[in-house]
């Protein structure tokens, strides 16, 4: 099994919207048997919460399922237990190495969304929690997840 988790700030805006995405991707390209994918959040203020109303009526208006997608907090044992290990933007990124410690120095497991997105020049996905624009975050979440599914699949001719 290939497993992705992909972690932002509170788990209830970004990365609950990545892991009911790339999920539906996974499903409709029938590899879910291959690929698994997990979010989890660096802050512990909404733990066990689903996904805030402005992600989840995106993903209704999507017909995306976020079905049984809960808050959690990112643990020392994701590192290992995940290959792919997408932080929404760059302090996330600092934040789970902080986690992970100097184990996931130079680990090249763990990487930025933007970096699925070579053509934008932004570093983050912006925080529609701040910025209230979930349809901008949609957009750039819908195409990284591709791009990284089509990665999977070609690093791992899943
Ligand atoms: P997220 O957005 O990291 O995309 O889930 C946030 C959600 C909650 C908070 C910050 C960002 N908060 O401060 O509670």
């Amino acid at each position: 099994m290939i497993r992705v988790l992909f972690v932002c700030l509170g788990n209830i805006c970004r990365s609950p919207m990545a892991e009911a995405v790339f999920r539906h991707q996974v499903k409709e390209l029938h590899v879910e048997d291959r690929i698994e994918a997990d979010s989890a959040g660096t802050g512990d203020w909404h733990l066990c919460k689903p996904p805030h109303e402005g992600t989840r009526k995106l993903l209704d208006e999507y017909g995306i399922s976020y079905e049984g997608i809960r808050a959690r907090q990112v643990l020392l044992d994701d590192y290992s237990n995940f290959d792919y290990i997408v932080c929404m933007d760059s302090s996330n990124e600092r934040d789970v190495r902080a986690v992970f410690g100097s184990k996931s120095d130079g680990n090249a497991k763990v990487f930025k969304f933007m970096d699925l997105l070579p053509d934008h020049e932004s570093d983050d996905v912006p925080d529609p929690y701040y910025t209230g624009n979930f349809e901008q975050v949609y957009e750039l979440i819908d195409q990284g997840c591709r791009n990284l599914l089509a990665r999977i699949m070609e690093a791992h001719h899943a």
